[in-house]
């Protein structure tokens, strides 16, 4: 791979260094140069929202840890990742992590499934976040904390050893780098069994004790593919009104069967075409010719970003009584960049085909737009993991000016889940410990190893996976 040319995080020392380099790249990321500390900053006010006072606005984003055991139960690396959740001070915690709704819902198969053997113990490890975030925080009235109920869709991989799709409609470049041609798209019984699926494990989900379910809309999943399936033909596709119809269905159903239950959705904004390493590893986008109809949030060209169904999808939930948005964007599988900012590529990924301070801006200036546009709506912004000592100062503007309703971390928490409870009492930022976005936690997952942060969390580092995981870096493979 070729050299990345943009200026590393840590080089930027002062505000008007950071000033200056956004500038010199053209973009445009408000940041607040002097932080407020305590009960006068934006970051500590709290959040009514039904019937809770959620204490502050940072969110713990989904973190999978492909560490749960084949049954489905936690294992023991997922109770130290929830607990860690709860150490952090974030009074948000959406979903923990992509639960699948059935064994052959999953993305792989060290993945968390909710079902009635597995609910107890998932209960417990609600609790365990709970317990941790009382005996550090006093108080863990004000959380909110949600599952992430989740089918991985075309990236079933419920056995680790043979791809189990479940396809919505053939996509020509996807289904071309899965092998997928002529293999069968879902009948339309079969979604209604999903749905099912769905509905069931909200029902278990609050049994659990959990505040709300996030019914994932993002990252190239099952219900991410439903709203671009315009090819499709059948109830579930071509129209907006089909290709929403899966998620309208099991939000009525959710809403009939467990009422006391709130709702959210995490949803990929907007999506681009699928990117690959070109030229030096730098990724590039798939050449088409023609339109490119599948990029939910995306303009026809397939690198640009249009919002009006993603309006159109929030005025859906908005009248179904949802509010709850957490943001997100594209897919890790196909154009990792516009969603999970880095300066190093996962093994199997491409390095940076902009500077990931633009992958930032975009996450967060759309986030603001929409928020702008859809004031009732609570936003959830994300992709702050790659700002590191920034992070702070971006926040704090974005919260103060209403940009968005929380900020979410996800990489930024795996090393140092304390950033949030320092950041919140004016602690200056364990620099050893702030993700530098080298993409270990990815490169261990696509590895079928458990996930976390390698070289950061010492916990990690002395595992044997450690060893494993730097041979595979090493040879490339
Ligand atoms: C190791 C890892 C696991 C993740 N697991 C999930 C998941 O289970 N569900 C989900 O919606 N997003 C998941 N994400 C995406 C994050 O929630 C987040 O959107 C992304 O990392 C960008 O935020 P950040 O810059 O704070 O890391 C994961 C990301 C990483 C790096």
């Amino acid at each position: 791979m070729g050299k990345i040319k943009y200026a590393k995080i840590a080089s930027l020392k002062t505000a008007s260094d950071l000033h200056k380099y956004l500038q010199k790249i053209h973009v445009s990321l408000p940041f607040d140069a002097k932080l407020k500390a305590g009960p006068d900053s934006p970051l500590n006010q709290p959040f009514q929202h039904a019937g809770k006072n959620i204490g502050n606005r940072f969110c713990v984003l989904p973190l999978e840890g492909w560490d749960c055991r084949p049954d489905g139960r936690p294992g023991e690396l997922t109770k130290r990742r929830w607990k860690r959740f709860g150490l952090s001070g974030a009074k948000l915690i959406w979903g923990g992590e992509a639960c699948a709704v059935s064994d052959d819902a999953r993305g792989h198969p060290q993945q968390l499934i909710i079902n009635e053997t597995t609910v107890e113990e998932i209960a417990q490890l609600l609790h365990l976040l709970m317990s941790t975030h009382q005996q550090h925080f006093e108080c863990s009235e004000d959380l909110f904390v949600g599952l992430q109920l989740s089918h991985a869709g075309r990236f079933c991989y419920p056995d680790g050893k043979h791809i189990k799709p479940h396809l919505v409609y053939h996509h020509p470049i996807l289904d071309r780098r899965c092998g997928l041609r002529g293999y069968p798209t879902l009948r339309d019984d079969q979604v209604e069994k999903i749905i099912d699926d769905f509905i069931k494990a909200a029902h278990l989900a609050q049994q659990a004790g959990f505040d709300f379910v996030d019914i994932k809309h993002c990252h190239g999943y099952l219900g991410h593919e439903f709203l671009s399936a315009v090819l499709r033909p059948g109830k579930f596709g071509g129209s907006f009104q089909n290709r929403t119809r899966f998620l309208r269905e099991i939000v009525l159903g959710i809403q009939k069967n467990v009422p006391r239950l709130e709702i959210g959705v995490r949803l990929s904004l907007f999506d681009f075409l699928p990117f690959g390493r070109g030229q030096n590893g730098i990724g590039r986008p798939e050449k088409i010719s023609g339109e490119y109809p599948f990029a939910f949030g995306g303009d026809a060209a397939g690198l640009g970003i249009d919002l009006t169904e993603t309006i159109r999808l929030l005025d859906l939930l908005e009248n179904l009584n949802i509010h709850l948005i957490c943001t997100s964007a594209g897919s890790p599988y196909y154009n990792h960049h516009i969603q999970r900012p880095a300066f190093y590529p996962p093994w199997d990924g491409y390095l940076p085909p902009e500077d990931p301070l633009k992958s930032v801006a975009r996450l967060i200036n759309i986030t603001a737009e929409l928020k702008k546009k859809r004031p009732h709506m609570i936003f959830i912004g994300a992709g702050y993991s790659y700002l590191q000592q920034w992070l702070p100062h971006v926040a704090q503007h974005v919260i103060g000016h209403g940009m968005a309703d929380f900020v979410g971390l996800a990489r930024a928490i795996l090393p140092y889940p304390e950033i949030v409870a320092d950041i919140l009492h004016g602690k200056s930022l364990d620099k050893k410990r702030l993700c530098r976005t080298i993409g270990h936690c990815v490169t261990a997952a696509r590895h079928q190893l458990p996930s976390g942060c390698y070289p950061l969390d010492p916990f990690y580092k002395s595992r044997p996976e450690y060893a494993k995981l730097r041979r595979i870096i090493t040879s490339g493979k």
